[in-house]
């Protein structure tokens, strides 16, 4: 009996102990979240606007590339039943990456992996292959045509603002040059095309209801703390969007319980509660649910929700003793006989999936955890800025402290996520 008992303690034991060198990790790649990635600004009123080459007046050589057949009847729509998120990854270079990195002006340093010195490249050429059916054949012409006097905006933390990077790239070659610009102004940053009157916005709300971290520069805090039941100042950025995409995950991962204020910061109260994290998340998306039922109108916009994406810091979680968190990395996961486990939150899975059900919006849930959890060797790693600066090669020889394994390189996984809205947007509109 005791002899039990014993080994139940020393095993619990080692499961904390992993954990608090997990929210070692997370505070450590956490801070890596903290800059704005912009590397250059120009003011311009009280707007800051990207210091691209098209704001510079100068040319960009991103013309016309598709022809006009490749946006017409030919592409081909998986019909509402098929499962999209369940599938596998498939090497295929001839399809993808969907655009060069080098073409997109409008990429940050954080997610530049090859220019931050990235040698093998092939984690841009995976295509996600469903099961029963197949992706369309992604076209920006076709994609634009629907966003036509339109705005799309992704709402939430880092992991959406590179979901929308990536969107903004592949957007951005339909436009000619000087007619395409990306303003950000406060927790608003958005990509303007001009002939077609169409934004690609994001919105920094990293937990979607009010916290101490809704500065969209400085929110370096990792005492966080939030006031689940108060949307409203962001939500009111939010009304008469066309297409809203929404995701809140990361920026509850660095301690097991949230701190959920008692008033308002207003008020200037300090005081707060611990609240375990699946309890708060519920509450969080109890306020946003009631938000979207609200204030959306079914008629003109479609509500995305995104599900978590993972993080890959322990390489013994697949197989590999000899790994660095995510640093070795150069395939995908491929064995797919069980799927991996990486620490990933699947309490607020669950929450998120039960709160869309209960809605009277029809939430389009974007169920891509499981598929980026295959993709270890996609994270940006060391090829990645810290601090506004890219890596010093003294920090890229330390993977273990600097690797970033929560961002993801572009072009990259979150192409694929933008893919699976592309499916929805183009072929439900
Ligand atoms: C999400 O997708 C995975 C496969 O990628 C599947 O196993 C899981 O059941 C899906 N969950 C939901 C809620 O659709
Ligand atoms: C431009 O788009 C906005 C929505 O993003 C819309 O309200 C406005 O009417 C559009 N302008 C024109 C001229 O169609
Ligand atoms: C949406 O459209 C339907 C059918 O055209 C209409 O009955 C309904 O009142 C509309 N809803 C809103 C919120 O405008
Ligand atoms: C795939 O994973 C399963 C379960 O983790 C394991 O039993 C199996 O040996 C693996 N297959 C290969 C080829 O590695």
């Amino acid at each position: 009996m005791s002899y039990r008992k014993n080994s139940h303690i020393s095993v619990s034991v080692i499961l904390v102990s992993v954990f608090l060198v997990g929210i070692v990790f997370y505070n450590e790649d956490v801070k890596s979240l903290t800059q704005f990635p912009f590397t250059k600004f120009q003011l311009r009123g009280n707007s800051v606007v990207l210091d691209s080459p098209v704001n510079r007046g100068e040319s960009s050589n991103t013309l016309d590339k598709d022809t006009a057949a490749e946006y017409d009847e030919n592409i081909k729509f998986p019909s509402d039943d098929c499962d999209i998120f369940d599938g596998s990854w498939v090497y295929d270079e001839v399809t993808h990456p969907l655009y060069k990195e080098e073409e997109c002006e409008f990429l940050t340093s954080q997610v530049r992996c090859m220019k931050n010195g990235r040698k093998d490249s092939m984690y841009q050429k995976w295509r996600w292959q469903p099961k029963d059916c197949d992706l369309p054949k992604f076209s920006s012409k076709l994609l634009v045509q629907k966003l036509r006097n339109k705005r799309l905006m992704f709402v939430g933390d880092s992991l959406n603002r590179n979901q929308w990077e990536s969107m903004v790239c592949l957007v951005q070659s339909v436009a000619r040059p000087g007619r395409k610009s990306l303003i950000k102004t406060g927790s608003l940053s958005i990509f303007r095309l001009e002939d077609y009157n169409a934004t690609v916005e994001f919105y920094w709300a990293p937990f979607l209801v009010e916290s101490n971290s809704d500065d969209p520069d400085m929110h370096s805090i990792l005492d966080r703390i939030i006031m689940p039941e108060s949307i409203n100042k962001h939500g009111q950025n939010w009304k008469n969007v066309d297409y809203l995409v929404f995701d809140t995950y990361i920026w509850w991962m660095n301690t097991l319980k949230m701190k959920v204020l008692r008033g308002s910061f207003d008020e200037g109260t300090t005081e707060y509660d611990e609240v375990d994290r699946p309890v708060a998340y519920g509450r969080v998306l109890k306020t946003w649910s009631e938000w979207v039922d609200e204030n959306v109108d079914p008629n003109h916009t479609m509500v995305f929700f995104n599900s978590m994406s993972p993080l890959h810091i322990k390489s013994s979680d697949w197989n590999n003793p000899d790994g660095i968190k995510c640093a070795l990395e150069t395939s995908p996961i491929l064995n797919t006989t069980t799927p991996p486990s990486v620490g990933t939150d699947r309490r607020l899975f669950t929450v998120a999936t039960n709160m869309i059900q209960s809605m009277k919006f029809s939430v389009q849930f974007l169920n891509i955890t499981t598929l980026s959890e295959y993709r270890k060797d996609a994270h940006t790693s060391i090829y990645t800025i810290r601090q506004g600066k890219i890596l010093t090669d003294e920090q890229k020889a330390n993977p273990a402290i600097y690797a970033d394994c929560i961002h993801w390189c572009l072009p990259g996984l979150p192409d694929t996520w933008n893919e699976f809205l592309y499916t929805r947007i183009v072929s439900r509109s």
